[in-house]
């Protein structure tokens, strides 16, 4: 009998660029909170949100202890890095990275705040997303994740250049009894985990 792919196995995250902001020499948030600075008052600016997902391989098997480097433009659509030349403000209570791991059943979970468009040329505007670099047992994964019925998607050269742009969209999460942010899922799937 000839092997054959299964048909529940899933489709891997696509890749996406590592881009000019990857965060270099910034200190990471404070656990898996992303709009609040250690040692510093105020909250960062901007819609409350938080992202949970899950990374899985492609038989849907958890991969646990994933290391995960999330990195994003703050609510105006300017990184706190020095390549940035985008004139929208800084915001003095958002860092905008973190380092964290997924747990047992291969979760993870930030709070952070959705970022703003941002200029990529003349003539190209980046839709909101957030950047993903994930240290699986076996391989690693740089990817970005975008937000749902945003028109700005639907012309975004780097999304539509993926083989399969829905699986960089992530799917909103019924509110139930949660807080009263916006919760977002985006589950990630590596090859082999
Ligand atoms: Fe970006």
């Amino acid at each position: 009998m000839i092997a054959s792919t299964n048909s529940t196995d899933r489709d891997r995250t696509p890749d996406q660029i590592l881009g000019p902001y990857f965060p270099v020499g910034c200190t990471p948030a404070k656990k898996d909170d992303m709009t609040t600075i250690e040692g510093v008052d105020g909250v960062a600016q901007g819609e409350i949100i938080e992202i949970t997902g899950r990374i899985l391989n492609r038989h849907g098997v958890p991969v646990h202890g994933a290391g995960l480097t999330i990195w994003q433009a703050n609510t105006f659509g300017r990184y706190a890095h020095s390549n940035d030349s985008n004139p929208a403000p800084l915001d003095p209570n958002f860092v905008g990275c973190v380092d964290i791991r997924s747990d047992d059943d291969g979760t993870y979970r930030i709070k952070t705040v959705k970022p703003g468009a941002y200029p990529a040329g003349p003539d190209w505007m980046r839709p909101p997303h957030i950047h993903f670099e994930i240290h699986g047992q076996f391989e690693r994964l740089i990817t970005q994740m975008y937000f749902p019925d945003e028109p700005l998607n639907a012309c975004d050269r780097l999304l539509n250049a993926a083989l399969r742009p829905d699986l960089l969209v992530a799917t909103p999460v019924p509110l139930g009894n949660r807080p009263h942010h916006r919760v977002l899922n985006f589950d990630i799937v590596l090859a082999r985990g």
